[in-house]
């Protein structure tokens, strides 16, 4: 047998290759002085909630910090429980424990994602929130996991850092609960310079709740509240994705970040959850 080794992409051949069109946007940028909570980001989270097929998208610093301030912005309370997928990353259950609240890591099924009757079966008094991570391009049973939540009266909030682009039954994943985050890291599916997230909700007082909470210091000038983060997507991590992201229309295919310039050709394939699990 041959061995055979796929090589990690690289960033600098990358950045390389669209240098100039990245410096243009870093140009336009700093003559705007447009470093944060700018008309980009906006536009940003305008067409990222287009392509979802969302109410609201707020940019965020990370996915890690999105997760954390949806549950919040939801309403867990301390000490209550989140059951999650065993097979995620550790940023999932952190942004549990960063909320106050107990994560409950379940078994997964067969496609590697959270096994819907293992979350019926670990439900307890103390449960509020299913956080399914979509993962690897697939999205979980979100049919079945929304029968055990309305059976219990659980909220869902997706971990769907990994999952922009797939879809279980035409619909987008971040758009099945209460709220979702995606991460924007660059090795993500849409990566941009550094580090950075969104929220997607469809709920209007959930996003009310996250801007205070993301965004307290704009909203309480130089003072923060108690309890109050600041975690902003700010315009320069973002660029990257922004360039792409802003001419994206109704049913295109996301143009990714970095990786349209490796191997998709500026396509990926809409994951489908029954195509690929079958
Ligand atoms: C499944 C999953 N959840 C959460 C995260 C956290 O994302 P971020 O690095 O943007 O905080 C990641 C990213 O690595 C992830 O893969």
């Amino acid at each position: 047998m041959t061995d055979r080794s796929v090589p990690f992409f690289s960033y600098p051949d990358l950045f390389g290759r669209y240098a100039e069109e990245y410096l243009e946007m870093v140009k336009s940028v700093g003559c705007r002085g447009a470093y944060i909570l700018q008309e980009d980001l906006a536009r940003f989270e305008r067409n990222l909630a287009a392509f979802l097929g969302a109410k609201h998208t707020l940019g965020v610093g990370n996915a890690t910090d999105g997760l954390h301030f949806a549950l919040r912005a939801a309403g867990l309370c301390p000490g209550d429980e989140v059951i999650l997928s065993s097979h995620t990353m550790v940023a999932t259950a952190a942004a549990v424990h960063f909320a106050g609240g107990v994560p409950i890591p379940v078994e997964c099924g067969a496609d590697h994602l959270i096994d819907p009757d293992a979350v019926a079966s670990a439900v307890s008094p103390r449960t509020r929130f299913i956080m399914p991570t979509q993962l690897n391009g697939r999205t979980c049973r979100m049919d079945r996991l929304q029968a055990v939540a309305d059976r219990h009266g659980l909220l869902i909030v997706e971990d769907a850092a990994q999952a922009l682009g797939s879809r279980f039954q035409g619909r987008a994943a971040g758009t099945f609960g209460i709220a979702a985050a995606i991460s924007f890291y660059p090795a993500k599916v849409l990566g941009c310079f550094g580090d950075g997230g969104a929220v997607v909700t469809q709920d209007d007082q959930v996003r009310e709740k996250l801007l205070v909470r993301s965004r307290q210091r704009f909203r309480c000038g130089s003072e923060r509240q108690d309890g109050g983060c600041a975690s902003e997507a700010d315009v320069l991590n973002l660029f990257g994705a922004v360039g792409v992201v802003a001419n994206l229309g109704g049913n295109e295919l996301v143009v990714l970040g970095f990786h349209r310039h490796r191997s998709f050709d500026g396509r990926l394939p809409l994951l489908n959850h029954d195509l690929v699990a079958g």
